[in-house]
Parts: structure tokens; C-alpha cells; sequence
């Protein structure tokens, strides 16, 4: 098996590159290319038994009909990217490689990913699943096959809704205009963390954030739950209601920390 060719489409930087270590790593041989590289997409296609596409959301439907059709069966053709129900469609829908959808739940900047979680949506074919659980097993990575359909869905929650909390928190922040030098000097651990979270999403990539909300089918629903979240506890504190904020709160932990969950 060491003998795999792995071409990295988008492999210049992130969490290409990232991948790109790993298996290098690992002892496979990895062809890399990015916009301006010498080796380009049909080259992969033709020196590689592995495309994996990783670019970001706005580019992954061109490089997928692109690379698609120049695989044939005994290739295999895999994405990174953060949502998977369009990307795996397009991937069934553009090659005759097997296809394999896959989600790291972490960035490329973490040191160990021991432990991590890893979404695969195993799509088409069986001969190249067994070979890349291998690798993110032999690097500790926990893995979870699911449907791109339900893998979305937890999405909507792990990532839509927890980025519209840190960009609603950044832009509320942002409208009291204290400066964040002022905010440090007051500051508890607990909020210095947020902080750190918010100056993560605004400017590492702020683009890629906005992509995983606005492409997620389920944004609609999580947004509308947010919003009725918002109202009525804005609507129980403004009207200074103690006991019905309160039973909110109650109401709310007992649905999170359920024994029978
Ligand atoms: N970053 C994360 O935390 C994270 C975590 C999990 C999954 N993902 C997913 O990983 C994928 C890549 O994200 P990233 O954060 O690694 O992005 P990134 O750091 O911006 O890297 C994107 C890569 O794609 C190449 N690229 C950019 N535009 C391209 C285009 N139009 N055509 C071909 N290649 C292009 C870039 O190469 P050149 O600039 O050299 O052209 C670069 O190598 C996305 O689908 C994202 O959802 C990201």
C-alpha cells in the first residue's frame, strides 16, 4: 500500500498541507498543487491513485467537475471540505472514482490531533475506505461514518450556530467601541477565552466561517431557533421578570443535562 500516490488538490496551504504532512509522513508519495504550482490538476489526476480536493467552500464545485472526469474506477476521489451534502453529491455526480466525503473537525494550526474527530461519507466503492480509516486510526483520530445529509445537519449545530454566537458577540462588542486593550484590563479567564474565539473568526478567515453558515442547508432553521432564543430571554429580562428568566434557565439545563441522555 506504501506505494500510493496521494495528489493534494489545494495542498499549498491549510488544511491541505496539513494532510499532505501527514501522509508524507506516513510514507506515501503526495503531489501538491495550488493555483500557481507547476504541477496542476490534470497532472494529479494522471500521476495519482488519491485526489483529495481541498479548497475553500466558494472554489470546491469548479475543482470537483473539473478533476471528476479525469479519474477512472480504481482511483479514488476524497474532499476536506466542511460541508459534505453538495460536495459528495457533485463528486458522485462528476467521476466514476470511488468517492469518499471527509470532514477533520480541527484546523490545520493543531499540533496533536490525537483524539480529534473525523467525519467520513463513504459514497461509492469499498476498496479505499479500509485504507484511509488506516491512516486517521494509526494517527489516534476518531472516526465517525455518517450520511452527508446528517453530517450537515450536526453541523448546522456544532458550527452554524456557534459561529453566529461568536459573530453576534464580536458585533455587539464592536458597537460598545471600548477598545479590546480596555476590555483585556477587565477581563476574567472565561472571557479571555471568548475574546480569543472572536479574533480567531474575524481574522484568521473570516470568509471560510461565513461559507460553512451560508452553505449549509439547515442555516434557516438554526437561525430562526437563535432568534427565538434572543427574544424570549431579551423579553423575560427587559420586563425584569426574575422568576421567568429563572425558569428558563432551569427549564433549559434540565433539556441539556437530561439523565436519560
Ligand atoms: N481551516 C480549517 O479550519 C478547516 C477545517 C476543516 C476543513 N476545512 C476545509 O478545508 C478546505 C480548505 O480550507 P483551508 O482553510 O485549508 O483553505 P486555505 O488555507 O485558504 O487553503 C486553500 C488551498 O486551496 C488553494 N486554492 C485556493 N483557491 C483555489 C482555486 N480557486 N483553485 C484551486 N486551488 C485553490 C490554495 O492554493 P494557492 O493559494 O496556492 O492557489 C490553498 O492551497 C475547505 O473546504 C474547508 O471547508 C478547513
Amino acid at each position: 500500500m506504501k506505494n500510493i500516490k496521494v495528489g493534494i488538490i489545494g495542498g499549498t496551504n491549510g488544511m491541505g498541507k496539513w494532510f499532505a504532512r501527514l501522509l508524507r509522513k506516513e510514507g506515501y508519495t503526495i503531489h501538491v498543487c495550488g493555483r500557481k504550482t507547476k504541477l496542476q490538476i490534470n497532472d494529479l489526476a494522471r500521476l495519482c491513485n488519491v485526489i483529495v480536493v481541498s479548497v475553500p467552500i466558494s472554489a470546491t464545485a469548479t475543482i470537483i467537475k473539473e478533476v471528476g472526469p479525469l479519474l477512472t474506477k480504481d482511483q479514488l476521489l476524497m474532499d476536506l471540505t466542511s460541508l459534505k451534502k453538495e460536495p459528495v453529491k457533485l463528486m458522485l455526480a462528476n467521476t466514476q472514482a470511488e468517492v469518499i466525503g471527509c470532514h477533520p473537525l480541527f484546523g490545520p494550526q493543531l499540533k496533536d490531533v490525537s483524539k480529534q474527530n473525523v467525519i467520513l461519507c463513504p459514497a461509492r466503492g469499498k476498496k479505499w475506505l479500509g485504507w484511509l480509516k488506516s491512516v486517521l486510526k494509526k494517527n489516534k483520530m476518531s472516526i465517525s461514518e455518517t450520511t452527508p445529509d446528517r453530517h450537515d445537519k450536526m453541523m448546522a449545530i456544532v458550527q452554524v450556530l456557534n459561529h453566529l454566537n461568536t459573530i453576534t458577540l464580536g458585533m455587539a462588542l464592536a458597537e460598545t467601541k471600548i477598545p479590546l486593550t480596555e476590555m483585556n484590563k477587565y477581563s476574567t479567564p472565561f472571557f479571555r477565552i471568548k475574546l480569543d474565539i472572536i479574533k480567531k473568526v474575524f481574522t484568521e478567515s473570516p470568509e471560510m466561517y461565513l461559507d460553512i453558515i451560508m452553505g449549509n442547508p439547515e442555516t434557516e432553521i438554526v437561525l430562526d431557533l437563535y432568534q427565538k432564543a434572543m427574544i424570549d430571554i431579551h423579553r423575560k429580562i427587559k420586563f425584569g421578570s426574575r422568576a421567568k428568566s429563572q425558569e428558563t434557565v432551569l427549564k433549559t439545563a434540565r433539556k441539556l443535562y437530561r439523565k436519560d441522555q
